[in-house]
């Protein structure tokens, strides 16, 4: 007989006194039906919990999160390749985590830092501001020479604790940000996304880490804005920006200003000069002006009001990356730690520049001899779409305190970068564009 008989048809007629086998069932069905109640409520309390909670929940604690992709990272066997590549491999070295090492200055500081034997992690997020395989191929050239990139953002700082969990890196090298002054009339949020925001949540891990890293990073020439007063010196004028990317780079050393104190954090900020050389950016004037001479398309040469000749202080890479290396090592350390300032704490802003502007026009007669092509040149109005006319860097400071000295003309510098060039694109790469 199934125990289903012992249940009446009618309800109420139920009597549990009359059955004590009955009875026990009944219990036994009801405190089933009890607990399983119970674990849904329980269950539930814990959804709502997890999806209430600013704290429980990174993604949501975090709004900037939201709006980034979602790489790879974490696990043994990636922490592993992020300690082996953060390790000091001579004395007195320095642990560095350089930010935007797959971009044309990163790379270079990455693989100098490498060589003389420091330990260097990289971050870049390869975005497709340009052609991301050429990222990807100086990426290649790190991981031959021991330096892994983490592929992740600033703005995640998630990620960014756990690099500073594994790691107690003694120096940041902060060279992420979204460059170029003309995409931002196409891209605005994206300057405001690497360039503060990202700039903000790299400062608050710094801030919190223990010990507090010392950050030097990269400010830029175009911070001088409609400044006149040439060569720029670092006491000139900086209120005055002519496009997005220069007014986010003037918020960056405001926020430089900050961090250093509230928090003791010791920071140096570099105004570069029209940086060029191999690897470099496919979108500048050197790069694309190559490119196109060599395709037989005509280039366009900006000329100011009246006929007014647009110059530009051009930088060799190598000399950049020696300013760089040389802002490391004259770096003091933060003062403060686990987020609390302990006393006053180094605040640095240094012009690297080559201190001799070259005319566009000149840049232009340099590449067609080397590449032996005549360019199609095609003189037209500098638009105002944030350009200004000429740069020109003072660098006597960091000639003083950095002992920086620009070693490379551009006809030097331009041959070195043709010839990468040449052989880059020959090597059945397509040039970008
Ligand atoms: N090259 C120049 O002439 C020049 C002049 C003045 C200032 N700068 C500054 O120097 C630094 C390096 O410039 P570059 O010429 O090497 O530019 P780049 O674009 O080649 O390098 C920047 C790198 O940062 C990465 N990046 C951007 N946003 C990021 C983010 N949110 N998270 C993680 N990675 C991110 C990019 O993918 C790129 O690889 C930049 O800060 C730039 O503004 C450059």
């Amino acid at each position: 007989m199934s125990h289903l008989d012992d249940i009446p048809s009618t309800p109420g007629k139920f009597k549990m006194e009359k059955s004590p086998y009955v009875h026990n069932r009944l219990r036994w069905h009801f405190s089933l039906a009890k607990l399983t109640f119970w674990s849904f409520i329980f269950l539930g309390l814990i959804v709502v919990f997890f999806f209430r909670s600013p704290s429980s929940n990174p993604l949501l604690q975090d709004p900037s999160r939201r709006s980034l992709r979602t790489y790879n990272w974490g696990g043994p066997a990636w922490e592993k390749q992020v300690r082996s590549s953060a390790r000091i491999r001579s004395r007195n070295g320095f642990s560095v985590l350089v930010t935007g090492a797959a971009g044309f200055v990163g790379t270079h500081v990455s693989a100098a830092l490498k060589r003389r034997g420091d330990g260097v992690l990289g971050l870049d997020n390869f975005n497709d501001y340009y052609d991301p395989s050429l990222k990807r191929a100086r990426q290649a050239l790190l991981e031959r020479s021991g330096v892994f990139i983490v592929e992740g953002d600033i703005n995640d700082s998630v990620l960014l604790r756990k690099l500073f969990e594994v790691v107690a890196f003694t120096h940041v090298m902060h060279l992420a940000a979204q460059a170029g002054v003309r995409y931002a009339m196409e891209n605005p949020s994206s300057y405001v996304h690497s360039n503060i925001a990202g700039l903000v949540s790299l400062l608050e891990v710094c801030k919190s880490a223990n010990p507090q890293p010392a950050i030097v990073w990269a400010s830029s020439s175009s911070v001088y804005g409609l400044n006149t007063k040439v060569p720029f010196s670092e006491r000139d004028r900086t209120d005055q920006p002519a496009s997005l990317y220069a007014a986010t780079k003037k918020a960056g050393e405001e926020i430089a200003h900050t961090f250093n104190h509230i928090y003791g954090l010791s920071l140096t900020g570099l105004r570069f000069f029209t940086v060029y050389g191999p690897w470099g950016r496919p979108d500048m004037a050197y790069f694309f002006f190559t490119r196109d001479i060599l395709k037989g398309k005509s280039i366009p040469i900006f000329e100011a009001a009246n006929h007014g000749t647009v110059a530009r202080d051009f930088t060799y890479v190598d000399d950049i990356v020696k300013g760089c290396l040389a802002a490391l090592d004259t770096a003091e350390k933060s003062t403060g730690s686990g987020g609390k300032k302990k006393g006053p704490a180094q605040l640095r802003v240094y012009n690297l520049g080559n201190t001799s502007p070259v005319p566009v026009s000149d840049l232009v007669s340099i590449l067609e001899k080397l590449l032996k092509v005549n360019a199609k040149r095609n003189i037209m109005k500098l638009p105002r779409n944030g350009d200004v006319q000429f740069t020109h860097a003072n660098i006597s400071l960091a000639q003083r305190e950095l002992g920086y000295k620009p070693s490379t003309d551009l006809q030097t510098g331009l041959k070195k970068f043709v010839r990468w060039y040449v052989s880059y694109y020959s090597g059945g790469k397509k040039a970008a564009g």
